[in-house]
């Protein structure tokens, strides 16, 4: 019998006092990017892959992570149970042998939700856990009943204890289970499946997540011992096995930093080559960013993709939906970008109930959109938009800011950066590469 758990949870991260206070970004209009610049790691396969150290006997070694503010943060929190990590640039090497602690502090779980996560790869390989509620992006009510509810039926006992959820496997190990997820959840599948490579027999997971980063993290979960099956689809089977071993794993590319660069150049009428790329790595967002006036030119033995905008750009209705739909974290960029087409257009945000937190900023800056309810927008396009002081309400939000910045007359400061800096590699020199006038005030 499963408890009833129903956890909501709405912190925001906890920002260094420093940087909350003086970074911005101060952005000239840009007469259009042009240049190449490389595609890092993405930020949310190498959050649940970093954590998966947990699961292995040995080291996991990593390639191509990227260095972001996210990355750091769960390497910390990973320090903090004593997993050892060393790092040479995108390389990392964690050994998580002589875990002691299984305990995350408030601290560092409070500024990402992936904090989560570490949940299950605790409970399947030590039998108990004690982790904060997350943190995160601010972007309504963020439950992690889903997590919590799917390791329960895999036999952990699990309740909330000043203000931390803390899990405990009365029996030798996790028992493998049916889990059938009611809405489609990353994280949770990815807790769950993490969990189910050291449970005892076999796991289905049901209306599982089809997301690369998932595909990703079971790659690598496979290199170390896993034995896993049907990732990419919504159903995974996972067969239990009784330890994870070392493996060497290297991170796939941020899909969301290459189509937020992708806009930015069709705001800007650019061209550019992004390097790092694989060759499918918009999925069906290529058709969007087509329909829409790019024109996109793949070189498959380079690795690389041109962006080029080619007319006008018309409006696109889009409602994000879970992969391989439109993807909720492209939903801000590309409300800049429906702003600058002609036309109306109509934005349905399905996934998050408070991510329309950039409006307000985007009409300090001349966007014309009227925000029908929480999950509706209605966009008119502009000629142009204006320089203003704008906030970066959370990450995507952030880079939407930048592309509106980027279009604007006159000069733009975005402020509360540490958000763009918790999922975007130095954007900064990748935007003065493209031949951007962009500085950091305030930076550490
Ligand atoms: C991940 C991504 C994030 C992306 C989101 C949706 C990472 C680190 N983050 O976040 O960038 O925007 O997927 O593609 O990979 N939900 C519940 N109960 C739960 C868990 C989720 O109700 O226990 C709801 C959420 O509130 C949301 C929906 O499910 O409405 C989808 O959220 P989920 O897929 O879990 O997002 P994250 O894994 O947090």
């Amino acid at each position: 019998m499963v408890p009833p758990i129903w956890i909501e949870h709405t912190t925001s991260p906890l920002p260094r006092k420093d940087l909350f206070v003086h970074s911005k970004l101060i952005i000239e209009k840009s007469d259009g990017l042009f240049g190449n610049i490389d595609i890092d790691g993405s930020k949310n396969a190498a959050l649940p892959i970093l954590v998966s150290s947990i699961l292995c006997c040995g080291t996991l070694s990593l390639k191509n992570v990227p260095d972001l503010l996210d990355v750091h943060n769960i390497v910390n929190l990973l320090q903090e149970l004593n997993i050892k990590v060393n790092k040479n640039e995108k390389s990392f090497q964690l050994d998580a042998t002589n875990i002691s602690s299984f305990t995350s502090s408030y601290e560092l779980a409070s500024k990402l939700r992936a904090s989560v996560l570490v949940l299950g790869p605790l409970l399947a390989r030590f039998g108990k856990a004690k982790v904060p509620l997350p943190g995160g992006c601010s972007l309504g009510m963020r439950p992690v009943d889903l997590h919590i509810k799917s390791l329960s039926q895999m036999g952990a006992k699990i309740f909330m204890e000043h203000g931390y959820i803390v899990g405990e496997v009365p029996s030798e190990r996790l028992i493998g289970t049916d889990i059938t997820f009611e809405i489609v959840s990353v994280g949770a599948t990815q807790n769950a499946l993490m969990a189910a490579t050291l449970a005892k027999g076999h796991t289905k997971i049901i209306n599982a997540a089809k997301e690369p980063e998932i595909v990703d993290l079971c790659h690598c979960l496979r290199k170390a011992g896993a034995k896993i099956v049907g990732d990419g689809t919504s159903v995974i089977e996972i067969e239990g096995v009784e330890k994870l071993h070392s493996a060497e794993h290297t991170i796939i590319p941020d899909r969301i930093e290459a189509a937020s660069y992708a806009i930015a150049t069709l705001a800007t009428n650019g061209s550019i080559i992004l390097n790092n790329i694989t060759p499918n790595v918009f999925g069906t967002f290529k058709d969007y960013l087509e329909k829409a006036g790019a024109k996109l030119t793949f070189f498959d033995e380079k690795n690389s993709v041109e962006i080029r905008s080619t007319k006008n750009i018309n409006s696109i209705d889009v409602k994000t939906a879970p992969y391989p739909d439109f993807p909720t974290d492209i939903q801000a960029p590309w409300m800049v970008l429906m702003c600058l087409a002609v036309g109306k257009s109509i934005i349905e945000e399905t996934i998050f109930e408070n991510r329309f937190t950039h409006v307000p900023e985007l009409t300090k800056m001349g966007a014309n959109i009227k925000v029908l309810s929480n999950h509706e927008a209605l966009v008119h396009g502009i000629s142009k938009f204006t320089s203003a002081q704008v906030k970066a309400t959370d990450l995507r939000a952030g880079f939407a800011l930048i592309i509106a910045a980027l279009v604007a007359d006159g000069i733009s400061e975005i402020s509360h950066t540490y958000h763009i800096d918790r999922g975007y590699v130095d954007v900064v020199g990748k935007l003065t590469k493209l031949g951007v006038n962009i500085t950091k005030k305030g930076a550490i």
